[in-house]
């Protein structure tokens, strides 16, 4: 009985007196009638809430707080036609690429019309660590919030992701562990156009961008960094490997082989090292590692993928964390100044209707004369600290990561501004605050 009650006690909060009410004298009485008796009448109250709450009346339809999923793709719907997933041949490991993946990929769209819909958009979002705990004391403290910065930034954007943390190749260990990884999502997520790989020390700081997809339509892999230091330079620095966009088709099948030939699973391994050494002019480490590999197909074969490579600078894609940490409390007060001065940026809103929000602020930015070199770094990739190991070449534990703290709560507050919450010290994890209405993110207006 006391389940009962509860949840009938539910059902009259969800028909919230605010709103027109529909369902009537006759279906309060039975409403107050079913309170009042035992278990039996309970199909009836479903029938109550079913029949009189209806789309047409009410927009938003609410049973037991549950309304309607909206998402528009069809996740209960596999038809029994063939695919390429019945080949039995059909491997998800690299060395054996799948042929016409373009066209066997297009045919299982065509089985699941509703993921055809806005298939050019759909992006899912690669990142993973390694299976055991870290050595750094503090480091699985900062992988957790390093994913959670992830999940935030895919959850504002509608992305999907996938954590990857086991070596699905065993000797493609370390830096390599990205390509085994790709070519596996590439065939779990046919529905996904792109495949955002972001390194787990990679931090999304501005969670209003989104990648300009359109851009790169005539292009299969978006990497950050400058045409001039890879194609003249010969620099191994030429680009960063540890964020990049590539698309989910052949051709980044072919590539992700033609990667891995050069990668330590191969028996040339070594003679690989002192080719690839030898073609840049700056590579001091001995062996090779994914980026000079990357950087080294861009230099020997440009015609059959650096054309097709974008070399992306325009917005921070990879931003050098040791730029942009110490500007991160001004940036935050400019932010909070537009902020301010615009009544719709101030307006609370749902988290889902972000994007709209974003393309307000990002319309006023430029209009006051703001531009790329002063907007909020996208991603701020802490090149050279390590949080799980722990390791930090070059730079002091306190600079790696304090700055880390900082970034994370930087990108965290523009997450909690949509549930009411923010921190004023970027340095004070736990502490935060409660947003007066109207707020402005400013800090100094408190
Ligand atoms: C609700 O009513 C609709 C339309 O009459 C019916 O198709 C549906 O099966 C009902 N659902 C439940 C849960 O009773
Ligand atoms: C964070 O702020 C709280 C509340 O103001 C304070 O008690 C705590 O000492 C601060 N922690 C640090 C590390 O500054």
């Amino acid at each position: 009985m006391g389940r009962v009650i509860e949840r009938a006690a539910r059902m009259v909060k969800i028909i919230d007196p605010s709103k027109p009410i529909f369902i009537g004298g006759a279906g309060m009485a039975l409403l107050m009638l079913w309170i009042l008796t035992p278990f039996p009448t309970f199909p009836k109250l479903l029938d109550v809430a079913n029949t009189t709450i209806l789309p047409e009346i009410d927009d938003a339809p609410t049973i037991d707080c549950v309304t309607g999923s909206g998402q528009g793709v069809n996740l209960g719907h596999d038809p029994v036609d063939q695919t390429f997933y019945d080949d039995q041949s059909l491997s998800y490991s690299i060395g054996n690429p799948v042929k016409n993946w373009d066209e066997k990929r297009r045919e299982w769209l065509k089985h699941h019309p509703s993921f055809a819909t806005g298939v050019e958009d759909r992006v899912i979002v690669l990142t993973g660590s390694q299976p055991w705990p870290c050595k750094n004391p503090i480091g699985d403290n900062l992988l957790l919030r390093l994913f959670k910065n992830k999940v935030d930034y895919c959850r504002i954007h509608g992305y999907d992701i996938f954590y990857n943390n086991v070596f699905l190749h065993p000797k493609m260990v370390g830096l390599w562990v990205k390509l085994p990884g790709l070519r596996a999502t590439m065939l779990a997520h046919p529905e996904a156009e792109w495949i955002f790989w972001v390194d787990s020390d990679a931090i999304f700081t501005d969670m209003d961008i989104k990648p300009p997809l359109e851009k790169y339509k005539d292009h299969n892999l978006v990497v950050h960094g400058w045409s001039y230091n890879v194609y003249e330079k010969k620099s191994w620095a030429g680009v960063n490997s540890g964020v990049f966009f590539i698309r989910n088709c052949q051709w980044s099948m072919d590539f992700l082989e033609a990667w891995a030939m050069i990668g330590p699973q191969t028996p040339n391994y070594e003679k690989w090292s002192q080719i690839v050494s030898s073609t840049m002019t700056d590579k001091t480490h001995p062996e090779v590692d994914d980026q000079s590999a990357l950087v080294y197909l861009l230099l020997t074969e440009k015609e059959t993928w650096g054309n097709k490579v974008y070399i992306e600078n325009q917005y921070e894609l990879s931003g050098y964390w040791a730029h942009f940490v110490d500007s991160f409390d001004t940036i935050s007060d400019k932010y909070g100044t537009i902020e301010k001065g615009v009544t719709e940026l101030r307006r609370p809103h749902a988290e889902k209707v972000s994007e709209h929000y974003a393309a307000v602020m990002n319309e006023v930015f430029f209009n006051k004369g703001g531009d790329w070199t002063t907007k909020r770094p996208f991603i701020t990739h802490f090149t050279a600290c390590k949080p799980c190991s722990g390791v930090h070449w070059g730079y002091s534990d306190e600079a790696c990561w304090k700055g880390m703290e900082k970034a994370l709560n930087f990108a965290d507050n523009q997450v909690l501004r949509n549930y009411g919450f923010r921190r004023l010290d970027l340095l004070n994890t736990s502490s935060v605050h409660p947003l007066p209405f109207g707020f402005s993110s400013d800090k100094k207006d408190t």
